[in-house]
C-alpha cells in the first residue's frame, strides 16, 4: 500500500503549493490536506480534505488513524506580524501543534514529520551577513522564539526518542497561488499585486531593508528533496539554513520596474521594520547544499517574471 501523508495548514501559502506538488509526486489519494477553513477550489477538489484544528490532539490523531497516515507536514502556525499582536495565542497555536505531531511521532503512529522553521530564530545580536548555521540565536519576536524553541524540542525529540523530524529555516516566501497572511516579508508579495492592479504600492519596510527570501518552487522543490534524503544524510535535526536570494524594497521595485517601467514605490514603515532589523539580510547555507545537496534556481528576474505572469494568469489582472 502507497504511503500517505498529512498536510495540516494545507490551505495557507506553503500548504496550498506542497499539498498540489506532493499529490502529483504520490498520487492524489494519497496527500490528505487539512485546514481549520477551506481552501482554493483546485486543492479541496484533488484530492482528500479535511477540516481540522491543528491544535486539537485527538482531530489529528484521528485523521492519523483513519487515513493510515505515514507522514506529516505540519505547515499551520501564526506568522511574525500577527503573533506580535496575538502573542499567547501566537505561542499556544505554533508550540501545542508542533508537540502533538512530534508526540504522534514519539509513539510510533507516523513515521516521518516535516516542521517549517524560519530566520526569525535569529535576532539582533545574530551576525546579519552570511548567517551561519550555529550562531547566536537571541529571537525578539514571539514568532521567533516558538519557531526556536520549536527548533530544540525537534532536534530533543530526534535525540531522545529517535523522531524522524526534519526542518528548514525558510527565508521570505513568494508566491502567487494563495496570499501569505501575517508576515513581515508579505511586502514582496503585496508589490507584484498592487504593481498589475494598481501601478504603485507603499512598502511597510524601508528601502535599504534587506532579507533573505525564495520563489515559491524553490522552497518546495527544497522541502520535498529533504524529506526524501535518506535519514543518514540528515545530519541536523534542529532546523537547516536555506536560501536563494536577497534583496532590499528598493531593489525589487526595480526588478519590476524592467517589466513595468511606470511603477512607482514609496516608503511608509509601520512596526514591522523593528521585526524586519532583528533579522539576517543573508544565509549561509552550506550544510543544506552539502548535506542533502540543495541548490535555488529562482533569481530575482526569474523570480519577477513568473510571479508577473501567475499573477497575471491565477487573478485575471
Ligand atoms: N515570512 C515569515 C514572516 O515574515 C518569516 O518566516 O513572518
Amino acid at each position: 500500500m502507497a504511503s500517505k501523508i498529512l498536510i495540516i495548514g494545507a490551505c495557507g501559502q506553503i500548504g496550498t503549493e506542497l499539498t498540489m506538488a506532493l499529490r502529483a509526486k504520490r498520487g492524489n489519494e494519497n496527500v490528505i490536506a487539512c485546514d481549520i477553513r477551506e481552501g482554493n477550489k483546485e486543492l479541496m477538489a484533488s484530492g482528500p480534505f479535511e477540516i481540522a484544528d491543528a491544535t486539537n490532539y485527538h482531530q489529528i490523531e484521528d485523521l492519523v488513524i483513519q487515513y493510515e497516515i505515514d507522514e506529516v507536514y505540519l505547515m499551520a502556525a501564526m506568522l511574525s506580524a500577527t503573533a506580535e499582536k496575538f502573542p499567547m495565542k501566537g505561542w499556544a497555536l505554533n508550540m501545542d501543534s508542533l508537540f502533538h505531531v512530534l508526540n504522534l511521532a514519539k509513539e510510533g503512529k507516523v513515521n516521518k514529520v516535516f516542521w517549517p522553521s524560519s530566520i526569525a530564530v535569529f535576532g539582533p545580536t545574530t551576525p546579519k551577513h552570511d548567517t551561519p548555521q550555529t550562531t547566536i540565536m537571541e529571537p525578539s519576536t514571539v514568532y521567533g522564539i516558538s519557531k526556536q524553541a520549536g527548533e530544540r524540542w525537534c532536534e530533543y525529540y530526534h535525540k531522545k526518542y529517535g523522531v524522524d523530524v526534519r526542518s528548514i529555516r525558510y527565508p521570505g516566501l513568494i508566491s502567487y497561488k494563495t496570499l501569505p497572511g501575517g508576515g513581515t516579508t508579505d511586502y514582496a508579495v503585496e508589490i507584484y499585486h498592487e504593481a498589475l492592479k494598481n501601478g504603485k504600492y507603499t512598502s511597510f519596510l524601508k528601502e535599504d531593508t534587506e532579507l533573505p527570501m525564495m520563489f515559491m518552487d524553490d522552497a518546495i522543490r527544497a522541502t520535498i528533496s529533504l524529506m526524501d534524503a535518506p535519514s543518514d544524510k540528515v545530519k541536523i535535526r534542529s532546523s537547516y539554513n536555506l536560501s536563494a536570494l536577497n534583496f532590499t524594497p528598493k531593489t525589487l521595485a526595480e526588478a519590476i520596474q524592467k517589466h513595468i517601467p511606470e511603477f512607482e514605490i514609496s516608503y511608509d514603515p509601520d512596526f514591522r521594520q523593528a521585526i524586519a532589523d532583528s533579522w539576517p539580510s543573508s544565509i549561509d547555507d552550506s550544510r543544506a547544499r552539502e548535506d542533502w545537496g540543495w541548490k535555488h534556481e529562482f533569481d530575482l528576474e526569474k523570480m519577477t517574471s513568473g510571479m508577473l505572469e501567475g499573477i497575471k494568469e491565477v487573478h485575471h489582472v
